[in-house]
C-alpha cells in the first residue's frame, strides 16, 4: 500500500517537474497551448488523473492558467522577470539578477538568523595576528609579489598531502587549484564550462548564490529534491536521460540549506551514474569539518577513478571567511581550462592571504580549534531547537551545518513573517530564496551559528511570537 502511494507520488511529479522543465527552458513559450490531459497522459505513459492532479497543482503556482474549453496555457511570467532585471538603470546588463540573500543580510538587526556564519567570537582571530608577523618575517617581500595563478606551491603540496592522508586518495598537486573562497568556484566552473541554454542538475533546495551564478551564466535549472537520506535516484537518472545535464551541481554534505547528508551507498552511484552518462559532478564541500558525533562520509570525489568530480573545499567558513581560501581538486583534463579563467578574473588569489592561511593550517592549533567549535556550535543548535520545540514547525534535526530547514504552517505567510521579523529586528531566510523554482514558500532556513547563545534564545523566543501573532 505504502510502495503504491510512493509510486503515485513519484509520477505525478514526474509529471509536474516535465512540465515546469519545458516552460523554464521556455520550449514551451508564454500563452503558448500545452498537450491536453489525455496527449500528454499517453505520452508519459500515466494516469490521465495523475496528469491533471499535475496541472491543477501548476496552475495553483501560477505557471499555467486555463482557457474554457481551450485547455491549459503557459502563464506569462512577467512580474518575475521584473523582479529579477534592474530596469532603471540602463547600463546595467539584463543578466544581473538582484542577489536576494545579500539583501536580506544587509538588514542591520541584532538577530542575524539569515547568516551561514560562525560567530566571529568563535574564530581564530588573535592567532591569526601572531601568524600576520611571522608570515612577514618569512616572506619580507610578499606584498611586492603576484601569487601564481593557480595558487601558492607550498600551500597546495601541504592541501594535496592533507587531502591525500585524510582520504587515502591519489591526486597531483598540479590538480589542486586555489581559489578566493568555494564561490568565486563555482563562478569560474560556471564561466568554463557552461553555455547559455546548457542544462544543470540542482538540489531543490540549494544555495542560492550557486543558483544566481549558473542562471546569470545562462543555464537552465533542473531540479533534483534533497530529502533527509539523499536523492531519488530513479529520478535522478531519469532527469539525466531525459535533459543530458552538463553537470550536476551537489553539496551532499550537511547541504546548505538542509543540513542533510548523502550516504556512501549514494555517493558510490552518483560516481557510476557520471561515468555512464558522462556529465560532471561539482561537490561543493563548504561545511565537512563542522559536525556534532560523528565525521560525515568520505567527499564523492573520494570514489571517482574517471575523472567525473570537480571537488570543491572551502576553509573560509570555520578557520577565517575573510582570508578566502578554498581549494579545488579537479582532473588534469580539465583544470587548464579552469587555469584561464582564473587567471582573467584575478591573476591569482592574494598571497597574503595564503601564506597566513598555510602557516595556521599547518599548526597544532587548528585542530583544537575544531574541536572547540563542533561543541560550541552543537550547544547553539540545541538551544535553538529547545526555543522552537513551542511551536508545531517540523525540522530534521541535522549532524553538522550551520543551519535549520524548518517547515512552517502553510497558513503562515512567510513574507509578511520576514518583514515583521525585521521590524523586530530578526533576519531569517525565506525558502524561495533557496528554490531554483522559486517555491518552497512554508519552509525556511534559520542559522543557529552567527549570535551567541544568549542573543540565540531571546532572539528565536521573539521570532516565535512574531509568528504566533500572525497566525491568530
Ligand atoms: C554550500 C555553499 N557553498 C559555497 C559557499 C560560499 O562560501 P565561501 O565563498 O565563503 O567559501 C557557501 C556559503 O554560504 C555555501 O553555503
Amino acid at each position: 500500500m505504502r510502495k503504491a502511494i510512493r509510486n503515485d507520488d513519484y509520477l505525478f511529479k514526474k509529471v509536474y517537474d516535465y512540465v515546469l522543465h519545458r516552460i523554464e527552458r521556455k520550449e514551451w513559450k508564454e500563452h503558448e497551448k500545452i498537450p491536453s490531459v489525455r496527449q500528454l497522459a499517453c505520452e508519459m505513459n500515466v494516469h490521465r488523473l495523475t496528469v491533471l492532479k499535475a496541472y491543477q497543482l501548476l496552475k495553483q503556482h501560477d505557471k499555467v492558467y486555463v482557457k474554457d474549453k481551450a485547455g491549459y496555457f503557459v502563464q506569462s511570467n512577467v512580474m518575475n522577470n521584473l523582479e529579477y532585471l534592474d530596469l532603471d538603470n540602463p547600463i546595467v546588463s539584463a543578466y544581473v539578477q538582484k542577489n536576494h540573500l545579500s539583501e536580506i543580510h544587509q538588514s542591520p538587526v541584532s538577530y542575524h538568523f539569515s547568516q551561514a556564519l560562525i560567530d566571529p567570537n568563535l574564530l581564530p582571530n588573535h592567532y591569526f595576528s601572531d601568524y600576520v608577523k611571522k608570515v612577514f618575517d618569512l616572506y619580507p617581500k610578499i606584498l611586492a609579489t603576484y601569487s601564481t595563478v593557480q595558487g601558492d606551491l607550498e600551500l597546495r603540496e601541504t592541501l594535496t598531502q592533507y587531502f591525500i592522508s585524510q582520504y587515502k586518495t591519489h591526486f597531483h598537486t598540479d590538480d589542486l587549484l586555489i581559489t578566493s573562497g568555494s564561490q568565486q568556484a563555482i563562478h569560474l566552473i560556471a564561466q568554463t564550462f557552461i553555455k547559455p541554454g546548457d542544462v544543470v542538475l540542482f538540489e531543490r533546495p540549494s544555495y542560492s548564490a550557486a543558483i544566481e551564478i549558473f542562471r546569470a551564466q545562462g543555464a537552465q535549472i533542473v531540479t533534483v529534491d534533497i530529502h533527509p537520506d539523499g536523492y531519488d535516484l530513479e529520478q535522478v537518472e531519469y532527469f539525466i536521460k531525459q535533459y543530458k545535464p552538463l553537470l550536476f551541481y551537489l553539496n551532499p554534505t550537511f547541504h546548505n540549506p538542509t543540513g542533510y547528508t548523502v550516504s556512501v551507498e549514494q555517493r558510490k552511484k552518483l560516481v557510476e551514474l557520471a561515468e555512464q552518462y558522462r556529465f560532471l559532478i561539482i561537490e561543493d564541500d563548504a561545511y565537512h569539518d563542522i559536525y556534532f558525533d560523528h565525521a560525515p562520509p568520505p567527499p564523492i570525489y573520494t570514489y571517482d577513478t574517471a575523472g567525473t568530480v570537480i571537488y570543491i573545499r572551502s576553509f573560509c567558513k570555520y578557520i577565517s571567511p575573510g582570508l578566502r581560501i578554498a581549494a579545488v581538486i579537479c582532473p588534469s583534463s580539465l583544470m587548464k581550462a579552469l587555469l584561464t579563467v582564473k587567471s582573467l578574473a584575478d591573476n591569482g588569489s592574494p598571497l597574503l592571504n595564503q601564506k597566513i592561511f598555510l602557516h595556521y593550517f599547518s599548526s597544532l592549533r587548528l585542530q583544537q580549534h575544531l574541536e572547540k567549535i563542533r561543541i560550541a556550535l552543537q550547544i547553539r543548535k540545541e538551544i535553538m531547537e529547545e526555543e522552537l520545540a513551542v511551536t508545531d514547525w517540523k525540522w530534521i534535526s541535522p549532524n553538522g551545518g550551520l543551519n535549520l530547514w524548518v517547515k512552517l504552517p502553510d497558513t503562515l505567510p512567510t513574507e509578511l513573517l520576514l518583514s515583521k521579523s525585521i521590524e523586530q529586528s530578526i533576519s531569517f531566510v525565506p525558502g524561495q530564496v533557496c528554490d531554483p523554482l522559486k517555491q518552497l514558500s512554508s519552509w525556511i532556513r534559520l542559522s543557529y551559528s552567527y549570535v551567541n547563545e544568549i542573543q540565540l534564545r531571546e532572539g528565536v523566543k521573539k521570532f516565535v511570537a512574531v509568528a504566533q501573532s500572525l497566525s491568530m
